[in-house]
């Protein structure tokens, strides 16, 4: 069948190819805070796809059924088609983000053990669930999970087993080319030809679903209460805050911007950033 474009996401376009298969493409397009720029990153959608395709078949051998198929060209995946479980699982490894901003509020508990402050490791990995049918996304509990009939018990006591098991395996990969992994998002979604479980599909490991700092400055910026310095767009995060005043005025979520916003420099330093990613995950492994 002729391919049909059936979903242009924030990042990637997906098509239906047929025989219960899609094809992803991701694009060098870039969302911040929800926003999809318009400018454009080079080489960023074959960054995706290509450490995305390496984390998925490192699931796939470590026996965690996944959606992926082939990795079909330059920024191209073909996959099962899944029914998608409408919740994100967030795995986070360190308090930081949106989850320090919680924890300064009294609203999120750590790990017995845990340093609060800033940065601080977890002593173990936690596993948070948050909507993805909303614009901005809203940490969600188990229990609304369960009313909302999103998973059952059994589902979400899998999801959160195996959401740690892939953390660990792209922890210790990533932990081979000197990057930490602070945290990640991963979907999964149903298809009963593969699996009577959930199954890992969407995109896992990269630098958009993950936070990835550089492990040798961690330990220095933890304890002068410094920002970590990032290989993901918490680069593009940090211009639009501070040149373009985003701290205080930004589009809503869901905006999909008309005139580029970044320099020229900003765009290079941020390409320059997902291809040393990628090399960091890929070739030290
Ligand atoms: N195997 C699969 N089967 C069906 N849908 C999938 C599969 N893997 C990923 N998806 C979905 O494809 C889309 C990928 O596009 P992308 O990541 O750009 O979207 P997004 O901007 O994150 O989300 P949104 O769908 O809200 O725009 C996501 O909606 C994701 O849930
Ligand atoms: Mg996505």
């Amino acid at each position: 069948m002729e391919p049909k474009l059936i979903h242009r996401g924030k990042v990637r376009d997906v098509y239906d190819v047929g025989q219960g298969m899609l094809h992803l493409v991701s694009t060098d397009r870039l969302s911040a805070f929800d926003i999809v720029l318009a400018d454009t990153i080079p080489h960023k959608g074959e960054v995706l796809n290509d450490v995305s395709a390496y984390h998925l078949q490192m699931a796939g051998r470590a026996g965690i059924p996944t959606h992926y198929v082939d990795r079909t060209g330059s920024g191209t995946m073909l996959v099962y088609r899944l029914g998608m479980i409408p919740v994100e699982v967030i795995i986070r490894g360190y308090l930081y983000g949106s989850a320090w901003d919680r924890y300064r509020r009294g609203e999120f508990s750590l790990p017995s053990g845990t340093e609060p402050r800033k940065g601080a490791k977890f002593s173990e990995p936690m596993v948070e669930f948050t909507t993805k049918l909303e614009a901005s996304d809203r940490p969600v509990t188990a229990d609304e999970i369960l009313h909302n009939d999103w998973m059952s018990a059994n589902e979400i006591a899998y999801v959160v087993a195996t959401a740690l098991r892939v953390h660990q395996i792209v922890e210790e990969n990533a932990a081979k080319g000197g990057i930490l992994l602070a945290d990640q998002k991963l979907e999964f979604g149903r298809n009963l030809m593969i699996d009577d479980v959930p199954i890992l599909g969407d995109e896992v490991g990269t630098p958009d679903s993950s936070r990835f700092w550089n492990a040798e400055l961690y330990a220095d910026n933890y304890r002068a209460g410094n920002d970590q310095p990032s290989f993901d767009k918490q680069y593009v995060r940090d211009y639009l805050l501070s040149a373009r005043g985003w701290d205080k005025k930004r589009p809503p979520a869901g905006t999909h911007l008309t005139e580029p916003l970044l320099t020229p420099e900003v765009v290079a330093r941020t390409a320059e950033k997902y291809l040393e990613a990628r090399t960091r995950i890929i070739t030290l492994a």
